[in-house]
């Protein structure tokens, strides 16, 4: 039985009083995690401020990115190690808006992928389609060519243990989620390719997220789908009440 994951993916959005006051809020009201993960996804500005507020608790903060070096002369970047030693358990990579508006090939997210691993951290690994694509029927393998590059060189174990959230582009930020069908399909070919890559127990233990306009009005209709495991939710996860009925209906 995989353990369902919910994790806020709040983009550049808030401010450091305004994610103090959620982790304030949120913190001490989360199902326990033997039931559900519960994560935001915050600004690195505001992790410092976040792990402290969840520590104790069963809150988990994750990074919307990082850099695959350590240290260096990467003006602008975050490193994985220092987020690391900050306390950070995840790092979202792969995003969409990642991949658009700042060019990520997949060579680099496999690169961030290892570099996350390294520190200790675990990867919720973004894939996804344009509507181009999706149109052209060719779903499927524009998401099994992104997952065969993204986690090239990765072991079984660590592949088991991350996350992957399939996120298709027509569908974030829009109103337009993806029906829970289509979801349940496509996580279920990402499924099947890591069992393909690596081995059928490994495909059975990874946890997909279905990503794209989820709600606490329709997430239930996600949860119930075999292949889905949780979800990376952008919007509806700003707002404490809107994050904790999320995460409660996903336990
Ligand atoms: P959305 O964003 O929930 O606002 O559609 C999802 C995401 O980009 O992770």
């Amino acid at each position: 039985m995989r353990k369902p994951i919910i994790a806020g993916n709040w983009k550049m959005n808030l401010t450091a009083k305004e994610a103090k006051d959620f982790a304030e809020t949120v913190k001490n009201k989360i199902p326990s995690n033997k039931e559900v993960d519960s994560v935001v996804g915050a600004p690195a500005l505001f992790l410092e401020t976040l792990v402290n507020e969840a520590k104790g608790t069963e809150l988990q903060i994750s990074a919307q990115n990082c850099y695959f070096e350590n240290s260096g002369a990467f003006t602008g970047e975050t490193s994985p190690y220092a987020l690391a030693d900050l306390g950070v358990d995840y790092v979202i990579i792969g995003h969409s808006e990642r991949r658009e508006y700042f060019h990520e090939t997949d060579e680099e997210i496999n690169k961030k992928a290892k570099a996350i691993f390294d520190n200790g951290m675990l990867p919720i690994l973004c894939c996804g389609e344009t509507l181009d694509t999706y149109e052209a029927g060719q779903t499927s393998e524009w998401i099994e060519d992104q997952i065969n590059k993204d986690l090239a060189g990765l072991s079984k174990e660590q592949v088991a243990n991350m996350v992957i959230a399939y996120e298709p582009i027509w569908a974030i930020g829009t109103g337009k989620s993806a029906d829970a069908k289509i979801a349940d399909e496509i996580c279920g070919v990402v499924r099947k390719k890591v069992a393909n890559l690596f081995d059928e127990d490994t495909a059975e233990k990874v946890r997909i997220q279905y990503g794209g306009s989820v709600k606490p009005e329709n997430i239930a209709e996600y949860m119930a789908k075999e292949n889905v495991d949780g979800a990376l939710v952008g919007g509806a996860s700003l707002k404490a009440d809107s994050f904790l009925d999320l995460v409660k209906a996903a336990k």
